[in-house]
């Protein structure tokens, strides 16, 4: 309920503060603001094999570049201990500022501590980094809000305020270790669970969390895709034999929603039949081919490119001794302190938009998605 109020009053300032910083995109980087830009600046992104981190590493880059800076981005195979090095390396290289995708959220304190007693600033990026008075300030999208939209998109498309039901929904969270697991989850299940309790959407495998704070009990390690598939089908073959069927999947993202329709087409699941109503994040390439082919009912997109371009502002505008933009100073708080933070505003995609969204707002090409 907190988190939900919260994301409210925090969605009425991006779209307030958004206003402002869209009119702003077009000042000269470089020659604006006085102080002359330059200096290191270390991006660690937690995997290169999910698609989004790749996008996000390339495109902040290139918006750095722009802004005077020179950048080292490395890649940590989703391993914590290969951050924390590369992390040290960095540190060791005089970064001025880190930018950090954390793996695991709560991880990072002690590196981070060598990193603020050597000046250096941090900026969680995407993910907030807990535990730590050591992190500056956070960029990501409306976490709560990306899970709200996969919750109000299950509640339409069963339209649960007047269907009599009941469905079968098999509920799916992030991994335990990041710390927008828990608002993807916040955000659909303050929306289903009202349905779960009044017997609309039963989960047969039992696996429907009692509150919201028991998330983790459904999260998938490290969002593999793979240990999604194999949930899945052990839930089917467990719970769903004979003509008891699937009708709905609560997956919080893309990585899981591919593994998931895998499942389901091992199952015999039918597109044209009875493929059940299945969520996601990202609009990763695969998932958006998924999406023309039935096999996804939607995907909460972020459009990564605004948050480099946000993220470079952000630094640029500390290493300059400038106001750095936040939009949200209350739903962040790390365990050790509040972290001023800059929340993006995320956007549903469904077979019918594809085209006008990503394609038409130049995010992928029509050959990339198979169009
Ligand atoms: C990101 C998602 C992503 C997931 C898995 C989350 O922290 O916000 O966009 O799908 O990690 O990489």
């Amino acid at each position: 309920m907190k988190l939900r109020k919260l994301a409210t009053l925090a969605l009425g300032a991006v779209l307030v503060i958004g206003l402002t910083a869209c009119a702003d995109t077009t000042r000269d980087p470089v020659s604006s603001g006085g102080e002359e830009a330059g200096g290191l600046i270390g991006i660690s992104m937690p995997t290169k094999s999910l698609e989004r981190w790749n996008n996000d590493g390339a495109n902040l880059e290139a918006r750095l570049k722009e802004f005077g800076y020179e950048t080292t981005l490395q890649y940590a195979d989703d391993k914590v201990d290969m951050q924390i090095s590369q992390l040290q390396n960095m540190i060791n290289q005089n970064v001025k500022v880190l930018v950090i995708a954390a793996i695991n959220g709560e991880a990072l304190a002690p590196v981070l501590k060598t990193a603020a007693d050597a000046g250096i600033k941090i900026v969680a990026y995407d993910r907030l980094i807990n535990g730590t008075e050591n992190v500056d300030y956070y960029a990501t999208f409306d976490n709560y809000l990306v899970g709200k939209y996969q919750g109000e998109f299950i509640e339409e498309a069963l339209d649960l305020k007047n269907a009599a039901g009941p469905f079968n929904i098999e509920p799916f969270a992030g991994s335990p270790d990041d710390n927008n697991a828990k608002f993807f989850f916040s955000g659909a299940w303050d929306v289903l669970s009202p349905y779960v309790e009044s017997g609309k959407l039963v989960s047969q495998s039992g696996k429907a969390p009692a509150t919201n704070d028991d998330w983790a009990s459904i999260g998938i390690q490290g969002w593999k895709t793979d240990s999604a598939q194999s949930e899945m089908q052990n839930r089917i073959n467990s719970f769903y034999t004979g003509s008891t069927k699937v009708d709905v999947v609560l997956s919080p993202n893309d990585s899981l929603a591919l593994g998931i329709a895998q499942a389901l087409d091992t199952a015999g699941y039918n597109p044209d039949v009875d493929w059940p109503v299945l969520t996601g994040q990202d609009a990763d390439i695969a998932n958006v081919k998924n999406i023309l082919a039935g096999k996804q009912s939607m995907s909460v997109w972020k459009d990564t490119r605004t948050l480099g371009d946000q993220v470079a502002k952000m630094v640029d505008q500390m290493l300059k001794g400038e106001t750095v933009d936040v939009n949200d100073t209350t739903t962040y708080h790390n365990g050790v302190k509040q972290v001023p933070s800059y929340l993006l505003p995320p956007e549903v995609v469904v077979k019918d938009t594809v085209e006008e969204i990503l394609v038409g707002k130049g995010y992928y090409t029509k050959d990339q998605i198979g169009l």
